[in-house]
């Protein structure tokens, strides 16, 4: 495995099954009553976030400390950011305080990338711009291969904003790696130009792809990244690309319904359809830290077993 995780394109098929696998394996912890390993005592991780994140910055944090590393939190908020410190600049003072590993959500794609040059410990991106959110997809396909037994084969349905959406390209990369179909069902204005050269295939009209769709993923409408008007209305949109429950009936008893959060409830996607038993959102969170946990251990953990050996603490 690579030392950074900046891309889903990084991890080859058995990178990212081992990620998967470590993550079954370390998701054991979460149901003991004392959720803690050493496997990273003794190291720093640094979460840096310049862009806001509830639940990404949340479960990084969880993970770490799940690991037991020392964990330090920067938000560009209420730092020197604010007064016009450079990227360059923040990134020397963490080599300084000697980083093991950093983790990066910043607005402007390529950000962990440039990151890789200055630090020495390991770069994870935890969300760059419009780019890639690697660790997303593998959380996404940890909760596809625990709700339906497997990925191979799996018909995968990306539905939305597309163009702003980093989980969408990482999820693409990721899936079709571990073998998933996915389609993208998006309004011509949302998809990327480059979008044919992507392993998938592309769909305008949802009703007639969610009989065949074994996973449906609906995504948030990125406001804030909009810089112009890119579908008629709000209304409009949910008409043509919401998830209501008459869209859900039309799919397969087994399909599940998933969605990155956080969700504009009522307009990609109706709030009986998020909260149904059929909906994984709130399992999407959960494994995240399980996730998060397998790739802080893989990339700064080095040889020693996560579970098991003179590693024990507590009861395990
Ligand atoms: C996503 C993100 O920030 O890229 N959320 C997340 O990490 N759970 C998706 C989004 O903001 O819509």
């Amino acid at each position: 495995m690579n030392r950074h995780l900046i891309s889903a394109a990084d991890l080859s098929r058995d990178d990212a099954l081992l990620v998967l696998d470590t993550a079954a394996e370390l998701a054991q912890i979460g149901g003991r009553s004392i959720k803690k390993l050493p496997t990273l005592r003794g190291r720093t991780v640094v979460n840096l976030f310049f862009e806001d994140s509830t639940r990404t910055r949340i479960s990084f944090e969880a993970a770490a400390k799940r690991l037991s590393a020392d964990v330090i939190n920067f938000s560009a908020k209420g730092s020197s950011v604010s007064k016009g410190e450079s990227l360059k600049d923040t990134a020397l003072t963490l080599q300084a305080m000697g980083a093991d590993g950093v983790v990066i959500r910043h607005h402007a794609s390529g950000a962990p990338l440039t990151l890789t040059q200055w630090v020495e410990g390991s770069v994870i991106n935890a969300g760059d711009g419009t780019h890639e959110h690697p660790t997303q997809a593998l959380l996404d396909a940890y909760t596809m291969r625990e709700r339906l037994g497997r990925l191979e084969g799996l018909r995968v349905t990306i539905v939305g904003d597309v163009l702003h959406s980093r989980v969408a390209r990482s999820n693409v990369a990721l899936l079709h790696t571990l073998g998933a179909e996915v389609t993208l069902v998006a309004p011509p204005t949302l998809l990327p130009v480059a979008v044919g050269s992507w392993p998938c295939e592309i769909d305008y009209a949802l009703d007639a792809v969610l009989p065949k769709t074994d996973v449906v993923m609906m995504l948030r409408v990125q406001r804030e990244r909009m810089s112009a008007a890119f579908f008629p209305s709000a209304r409009e949109y949910s008409r043509r690309y919401g998830l209501d429950r008459d869209r859900l009936g039309r799919m397969p008893e087994h399909a599940i319904v998933m969605h990155p959060g956080p969700m504009n409830r009522g307009m990609e996607i109706a709030a009986e359809v998020a909260d149904s038993p059929r909906s994984t959102i709130v399992d999407q969170v959960g494994n995240g830290v399980s996730v998060r946990m397998a790739v802080l251990y893989l990339l700064l953990g080095g040889a020693s077993p996560a579970i098991g050996g003179d590693q024990r603490e507590g009861e395990l």
